[in-house]
């Protein structure tokens, strides 16, 4: 793969259908351009990385895709629609799921309460009766989606426990069970490992694996831990400043000049 050249899903021979696709994104904020002209391909079956140093747009990129900002240039489709004018309770709807990059448990609410939200945030929106008058195939529904999502995510042994309670790791767990309790097709998470030791980290990138493996569901992952993110992305883009600097499996972007001159002088220069 060479600089800047981006690779369509029907490009890609082993690539799974498609899921998300951002095309020619330009963001300003004010006169201040965030990002511009950047193009992406997350696949369903596929863990997609967006990597970059400080303020190069991921965070921004990231919100465009759930529809928190709405891009001053530029298309963002779901499974093949075009979603760029809908709100993120409207593209929930159709699938697409996200974690924030600050942390957003209940603290007061035990692990099991927390994931069940995932769950019911996953339905607002929806018809407001069905919100109140659950039925008894819903509620069932509701309790296999987090007790797999618990299951998954391996955090049974502290279902039981206030959210408050727990270790960093144990908390970005539990916020990941609450994003696959909502049964999403396509995931955003927003450096979710980020607080994670070495040993939390390899746990957290295989329950990524099984996600897309087990589920086919498609992952678009911003994150700074580069062993993580070259241990399980199937695809890689690069931005910085705003640009789109790179794209490519994770030894081309490993091998990259470019993408280490990116990241010189930055905590992550080892990439
Ligand atoms: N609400 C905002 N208003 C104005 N400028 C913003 C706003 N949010 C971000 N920016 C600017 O846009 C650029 C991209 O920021 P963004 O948060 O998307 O970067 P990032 O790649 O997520 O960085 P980080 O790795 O620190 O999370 C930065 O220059 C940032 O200062
Ligand atoms: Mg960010």
């Amino acid at each position: 793969m060479t600089d800047t050249q981006t690779l369509n899903p029907s490009d890609l021979t082993d690539a799974g259908p498609a899921g998300l696709t951002v095309e020619d994104l330009t963001i300003r904020y004010g006169g201040n351009v965030a990002v511009s002209g950047f193009s992406l391909a997350g696949p369903l079956g596929w863990v997609t990385g967006l990597i970059g140093p400080n303020g190069a747009g991921k965070t921004t990129t990231f919100n465009a895709c759930s529809g928190l900002l709405r891009p001053s240039a530029g298309r963002v489709s779901l499974f093949g629609a075009d979603v760029t004018n809908l709100a993120p309770p409207a593209r929930a709807r159709l699938g697409l799921g996200r974690t924030f990059q600050r942390m957003e448990l209940f603290d007061s609410l035990t692990v099991a309460q927390n994931v069940r939200l995932g769950r019911e945030a996953a339905l607002a929106g929806c018809n407001p009766l069905r919100q109140l008058i659950s039925t008894a195939a819903d509620r069932r529904a509701i309790a296999a989606a987090v007790a797999e999502a618990i299951e998954l995510c391996g955090i049974g042994d502290m279902a039981g426990l206030r959210a408050g309670s727990l270790s960093t790791g144990q908390r970005r767990l539990v916020e990941l069970a609450r994003a696959l309790a909502g049964d999403f097709r396509f995931l955003l998470l927003d450096e979710p490992s980020s607080g994670l030791d070495k040993a939390e980290t390899a746990v957290f990138g295989s329950i990524l694996r099984r996600v897309v493996e087990e589920r086919g569901s498609g992952i678009l992952l911003v994150e700074h831990d580069m062993d993580l993110v070259m241990r399980v992305c199937d695809y890689i883009y690069v931005l910085d400043f705003g640009q789109p600097i790179f794209d490519g499996t994770p030894v081309e972007v490993r091998r990259s000049p470019v993408v280490r001159a990116a990241y010189l002088g930055s905590e992550a220069a080892d990439v």
